[in-house]
């Protein structure tokens, strides 16, 4: 159990860790530690099982093209996993949910539907952002479509005021992460959608990190699209979501086209084909559609329903505070972003301090230097350049934690990194 605060339900650890059977199987003969959660969750035995029965036994097609008993059933849990996203979010209803292969494809509907105009042709983003939501705009901008300016921040953290001063009457987007991979902690995003809004700005908010153990409520946090993967929840890869306000899903131009985006094609055989798009979600969903990834999804959810959402951030913010106390002892590494501000996020990530440290090797360390366990982390760049740049290093070390993190699991990594600073810096 955890040492929650008082008005948060604690969490059953152990019984959460029992719904991820990766965690009791060893492979070469050693216990998983799992610490990159960032990267991607865990999968929950209850997804895994959705998923095959799914494929096993049903396997049709849904979308209203064939209209047999299979297919119907495969429409209805589609629809139900649809409507059970809207609940999630608290958004306003199911058609405010286009299912989506993950963030990244989200990012980019976004990015190329948008309908710039009206004198509106610049996008403001961070530092921070993910790879998925920068590059689109910045290989926009590097083509002359758009104007972007890149909000700089430091320790992680946005200064509102620099963000407000970025944001004029030509601003068309803001896009805003709600918690950063490399930098942890959460943004101030729904601070922000308010200084955009009074200037008519819209607002595009990646949740893929912030949803790992974070809750969101579109109702109150003032953007207009909110992406998220399926994968960092416990779902299956290959699925995501774009949520919008239908108003604004229905402004945006069309993305990839294709069987299931059209109301209407009309054509003489002489003139002009004439499409008629769907209304949102349907003309942002081309093509037969991954239902087995939105049905497991739906699964991924109800495992995440079933877990105290304060108990989760209780436990997993205790959990990073004494992560990073641990790490901010060793003085061959330096840890990134503010103690009081990591413990708001789920991750903890630090770049080396001593020329010896190399992340790379470390990681070699932690898979086979460790007696009876490996532990899985991430070094790299973590598909975040800019804030790479910002920070001036090619590679941090990053370590995410889940709702079925332990106590014994950080303290062994913490144990690692100094056993491997002394070995490799001062052996
Ligand atoms: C903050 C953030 N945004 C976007 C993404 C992209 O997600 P996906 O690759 O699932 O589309 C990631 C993935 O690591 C992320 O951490």
């Amino acid at each position: 159990m955890t040492p929650a605060s008082a008005a948060a339900p604690a969490l059953d650890v152990e019984k959460v860790r029992a719904l991820y059977p990766a965690l009791s199987r060893e492979i070469s003969g050693k216990k998983l530690v799992y610490l990159d959660s960032a990267c991607t969750a865990l999968k929950p035995a209850a997804v895994a099982a959705r998923l095959a029965d799914f494929y096993a036994n049903w396997g049709g097609c849904g979308g209203k093209r064939s209209t047999h008993l299979l297919s119907q059933q495969v429409e209805t849990w589609l629809q139900a996993s649809r409507q059970a996203v809207a609940d999630f979010l608290r958004a306003d209803g199911a058609n405010e949910v286009v299912f989506t292969s993950g963030t990244t494809e989200a990012a980019n509907i976004v990015c190329h539907a948008f309908p710039y105009g009206d004198g509106r042709r610049k996008v403001v983003i961070t530092d921070l952002e993910h790879n998925a939501v920068a590059l689109p705009f910045i290989e926009k901008a590097r083509r002359g479509e758009i104007e972007l300016a890149i909000c700089p921040t430091k320790d992680g953290r946005i200064d509102l005021n620099v963000l407000d001063s970025m944001l004029d009457d030509k601003t068309a987007l803001l896009a805003i992460t709600h918690a950063s991979n490399v930098m942890g902690g959460v943004t101030p995003a729904a601070e922000a959608a308010k200084l955009a809004r009074r200037k008519g700005v819209k607002v595009f908010v990646d949740d893929a990190q912030y949803l790992g153990t974070h809750r969101e409520d579109v109702s109150t946090l003032g953007a207009d699209f909110v992406a998220f993967s399926a994968h960092k929840l416990g779902g299956p890869f290959g699925i995501g979501v774009l949520w919008g306000h239908e108003t604004e899903l229905n402004r945006l131009s069309t993305w990839k086209l294709g069987g299931g985006t059209v109301k209407s094609v009309a054509w003489d055989l002489k003139g002009p084909v004439e499409p008629v798009w769907l209304d949102a979600p349907g003309r942002f969903e081309a093509g037969v559609q991954n239902f087995g990834g939105a049905i497991g999804l739906h699964e991924a959810l109800k495992v995440r329903e079933s877990l105290p959402a304060s108990g989760i951030r209780a436990h997993v913010g205790a959990l990073v505070r004494r992560l990073a106390e641990s790490l901010s002892r060793i003085p061959e590494i330096r840890v990134l972003g503010r103690p009081e501000d990591l413990e708001k996020g789920s991750l903890v990530t630090f770049a080396a301090a001593h020329p010896d440290f190399a992340p790379v090797d470390f990681n070699l360390y932690l898979n086979h230097e460790l007696r009876g366990t490996f532990v899985a982390i991430r070094v790299g760049e973590h598909c975040a350049h800019l804030q790479h740049r910002r920070l001036g290093v090619d590679a941090t070390v990053r370590a995410s934690l889940a709702a079925h993190t332990t106590e014994a699991e950080v303290d062994l990594f913490a144990d690692a990194v100094r056993s491997y600073a002394q070995e490799a810096c001062h052996g």
